[in-house]
């Protein structure tokens, strides 16, 4: 990813103290008084419908390595709305909260809609899918996510026969965020964008939960993109809107950085980022280095889409 590297009249990010994030965070611990633990705290923010969990696993999507440990997936991160740094982005995001959480469907939709997260949770039953998933940045994990297909909230809004792009952007809040302001050279929110051919795919999902319960804030509480035949640059987090167009919309990282990161940004082991290699994944957190597989081993699911060329 691009990461640019601080100016001297600049605060590095981790001299800089998240103080309302903090201050809140205390707020509601003393609120919770007799629980009185942060922990408890924090899952208290983050939890949206936790009684759906943990869904029952769909044993169609089996994986060729073992599952990364609960707690490397959820505490190597990249989310830079909060910070740059991977390790700490959970500490960071820890107060962050998803309830009340509206998601607005619009554009060249028959049934536009604003959905409150808890009914859109309930609205289509979760299932439990294992997916690799494959940073452009060259590690990998394999998850074990919980959601729906994005088709069947498709099939709920009905494009328009001219609709043929979806987008999604990430939820805008600097006073809870504090790499927003921190980072102003990205343009913020975070936005990204699928053909809505791949988002029927039956690959692709809403995800709201992970291991069993219900995202953490670092990994996009309350609902994020997966689509692992894709780097994870493409799976935006915390989703507000989704937009459907007839105009190929714009992608934050094709933007800033179109020669790095392409529209597609399909996993191609062949096509090197001009930096680095995309020959070989590195497992976290082991640092085992395996072949990349083209779309990430999804071949079967998705090839039918691509010509091979897409960038
Ligand atoms: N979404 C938002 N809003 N902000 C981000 O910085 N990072 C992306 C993606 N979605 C990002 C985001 C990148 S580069 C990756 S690799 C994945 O989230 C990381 O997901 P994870 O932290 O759950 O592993």
């Amino acid at each position: 990813m691009l990461i640019k590297k601080p100016q001297g009249w600049e605060i590095p990010e981790r001299e800089a103290t998240d103080e309302s994030v903090y201050l809140r965070r205390r707020q509601i611990i003393q609120g919770l008084g007799f629980l009185g633990m942060e922990a408890l705290a924090s899952q208290a923010l983050a939890a949206v419908a936790p009684d759906l969990y943990p869904a029952e696993r769909n044993p169609k999507y089996t994986l060729d390595r073992p599952l990364t440990p609960e707690a490397d997936a959820t505490g190597y991160n990249n989310y830079y709305e909060f910070t740059l740094d991977k390790a700490r982005v959970k500490d960071v995001a820890r107060g962050f909260n998803s309830e009340p959480w509206k998601v607005q469907v619009k554009g060249l939709v028959n049934n536009p809609k604003t959905y409150d997260i808890d009914d859109l949770v309930r609205k289509f039953p979760l299932e439990e899918r294992l997916y690799r998933f494959r940073c452009v940045e060259t590690w990998a994990m394999a998850v074990p996510w919980t959601g729906f297909p994005i088709s069947h909230l498709i099939k709920e809004v009905d494009p328009k026969p001219e609709a043929k792009f979806m987008r999604m952007v990430t939820v805008n809040r600097p006073a809870e965020m504090p790499g927003i302001e921190s980072q102003p050279h990205y343009p913020w929110p975070y936005f990204e964008a699928l053909e809505i051919k791949e988002a029927m795919n039956e690959m692709a999902l809403f995800v709201t939960g992970i291991y069993g319960k219900p995202l953490p804030p670092q990994n996009g509480a309350p609902i994020r993109l997966i689509t692992p035949w894709k780097y994870g640059l493409k799976s935006i987090k915390s989703i507000v809107e989704i937009e459907f167009t007839s105009k190929r919309p714009r992608t934050l990282w094709n933007d800033i950085g179109g020669a790095e990161y392409g529209w597609y940004s399909n996993v191609n082991p062949k096509r090197p980022h001009p930096r680095w290699s995309q020959a070989q994944d590195r497992i976290i957190p082991n640092g085992e280095l395996r072949p990349t597989l083209m779309y990430n081993g999804y071949e079967e699911f998705v090839r039918s889409m691509y010509s091979g060329r897409e960038f």
